[in-house]
């Protein structure tokens, strides 16, 4: 027979009683001094902590990445040090704008948070399923995130918003793009590719740097869902990609990813026709192939969804030697805002809890604060410089100098930028079905949408290819008033 275990308060006293109150008489009232039923009522009253302010709603699991090509040519960091290295990882899914409870199946671009946990550190790539962004300046953020939450009177989700700032917006149009076409709605977090996005930076041991690009290549293949079927998976499953996801790990079929890069020499970045550090642009395959790195594998369920899924948190801004940064704008600014949000969401000490905390040394001066977990044991050493053998700083997180130029101003992001032109390519990369559903998945998002914001969206799918363009505008039943439009 199992041995029983005593039930106890928090503070770890045994409970004689857990099926009935502390009352006067059998019919009652209740007695104050009932402090297990107060501490029960209360701490229920603190279960939740605010979700997630974007992708709200996630999934996770951890596993291992294993290193399987030697890249250490362009970056010194550890994890790459040695063909066959694993370092485990934490990876979070997610969709965006929905809340907490939303349903998986909907159609919206797909968070790919990951966390490596390696000898140096947490290095953290929190991306999308989509190699580009909406916006590419992090003060449009907020503006952008508005328009995909609900309208402040109504409490719906509101497509006028959406197109209104899509089309007063260009940058915009390769995201929507990809966001309408087949990849907009993923049969589940298995199959689909993951991206950082932004441009980062790689540090050899000789001190170069180079800009790089990270991708993660399904090999559990794509497959997505038209919105007929994603309607019918939601009225059934409102869950569908956590439960395969988290049931395909439990029956030991572990999803895999083909871990990426694309490099691109530091001095390139002068000579490119576009700018590589903007969000909203790829950099092309031809020019830039694709180099693999290793294999990401995730073979391991959480134990606890509030504890380990909902406290994790992810930050671009956690790099170790050997990966930094880049000029890219919005990149800057999301090194801002991810600790803050931590910091609100979880915690000041956040970074201490078991998801989070890096399995290498942590060693810093901060102090204090509410739910310090751990006793620093720093003895006389809690300031730095110090005479009594702190921790110092190492020469091998520091990086080459970074040329910049330029006058401090508030730039136009878009005068000069050929907004058009990607996701024209991408456009005639479909096949004649692909775009067929693009544009029956862009005509059904826009019933109901004033016409002069229809018109001015339509414009730009026009000019980004007048096949997409006059397409969409046949659907709407608009073609000759774009035409005009778009000729003026
Ligand atoms: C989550 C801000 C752009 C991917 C979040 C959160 C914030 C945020 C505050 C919630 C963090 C938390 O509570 O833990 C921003 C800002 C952006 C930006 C200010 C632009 C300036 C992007 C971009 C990507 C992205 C460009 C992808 C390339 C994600 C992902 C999550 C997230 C995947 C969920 C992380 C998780 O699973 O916990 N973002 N974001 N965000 N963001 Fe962004």
């Amino acid at each position: 027979m199992t041995k029983t275990t005593t039930m106890t308060t928090t503070a770890g006293a045994p409970i004689a009683d857990n099926q009935n109150s502390l009352s006067a008489g059998s019919r009652g009232p209740l007695l104050l001094q009932d402090y297990q039923l107060i501490e029960k009522l209360a701490h229920q009253n603190r279960e939740r902590i605010p979700e997630r302010v974007v992708h709200a709603k996630g999934s996770a699991a951890y596993g291992t990445l294993t290193i399987t090509n030697d890249i250490t040519p362009y970056s010194k960091a550890k994890v790459f040090s040695e063909i066959g290295k694993k370092t485990e990882v934490f990876l979070r899914f997610s969709t965006v704008a929905g809340e907490r409870g939303a349903a998986d199946a909907e159609r919206d671009v797909r968070g790919f948070a990951l966390k490596v946990y390696t000898e140096e550190g947490n290095w953290d790539i929190v991306g999308n399923n989509t190699p580009v962004f909406f916006v590419r300046d992090p003060v449009k953020f907020p503006d952008f995130i508005r328009t995909q939450k609900r309208h402040p009177a109504t409490n719906l989700r509101s497509t006028t918003a959406m197109w209104d700032f899509w089309s007063l917006s260009p940058e915009s149009l390769h995201q929507v793009t990809i966001l309408f076409s087949d990849r907009g709605l993923p049969q589940g977090y298995r199959f689909m590719h993951g991206f950082g996005s932004h441009t980062y930076s790689f540090i050899n041991e000789a001190g170069e740097r180079f800009w790089v690009k990270f991708h993660f290549k399904s090999m559990q293949g794509i497959k997505t869902w038209t919105n007929r079927e994603a309607e019918a998976v939601v009225a059934k499953d409102r869950e569908s990609a956590q439960r395969d996801l988290y049931e395909a790990i439990e029956g030991g079929e572990f999803p895999r990813w083909k871990f990426c890069v694309q490099i691109m020499p530091e001095t390139d970045a002068e000579k490119t026709s576009y700018n590589p550090f903007d969000v909203t642009k790829v950099w092309p395959h031809a020019e830039y192939p694709l180099i693999e790195v290793g294999i990401l594998e995730l073979n391991r369920n959480a134990q606890h969804y509030f504890a380990e899924v909902e406290q994790s948190s992810f930050s671009p801004s956690n790099i170790v030697p050997g990966i930094g940064f880049s000029p890219d704008k919005m990149l800057q600014g999301r090194i801002f805002a991810y600790a803050d949000a931590h910091r609100y969401r979880v915690g000041t000490h956040y970074e201490a809890l078991p998801v989070n905390r890096p399995r290498s040394a942590v060693n810093h001066y901060h102090a204090d604060g509410p739910m310090l977990f751990d006793i620093p044991n720093r003895g006389d050493a809690y300031y730095e410089p110090n005479s009594f053998n702190g921790p110092v700083q190492t020469q091998r997180a520091a990086e080459p100098p970074l040329k910049i130029s330029g006058d401090a101003d508030r730039y136009d992001h878009r005068a000069g930028n050929d907004d058009y032109k990607q996701p024209g390519d991408l456009f005639r990369l479909m096949t004649p079905d692909e775009q067929d559903r693009l544009m029956d998945n862009i005509a059904e998002a826009m019933q109901g949408v004033p016409e002069a914001i229809v018109k001015r969206q339509i414009v730009h799918f026009y000019l980004a290819d007048k096949a997409y363009g006059l397409g969409v505008a046949d659907r709407m039943g608009l073609k000759g008033a774009v035409m005009i439009q778009a000729a003026e």
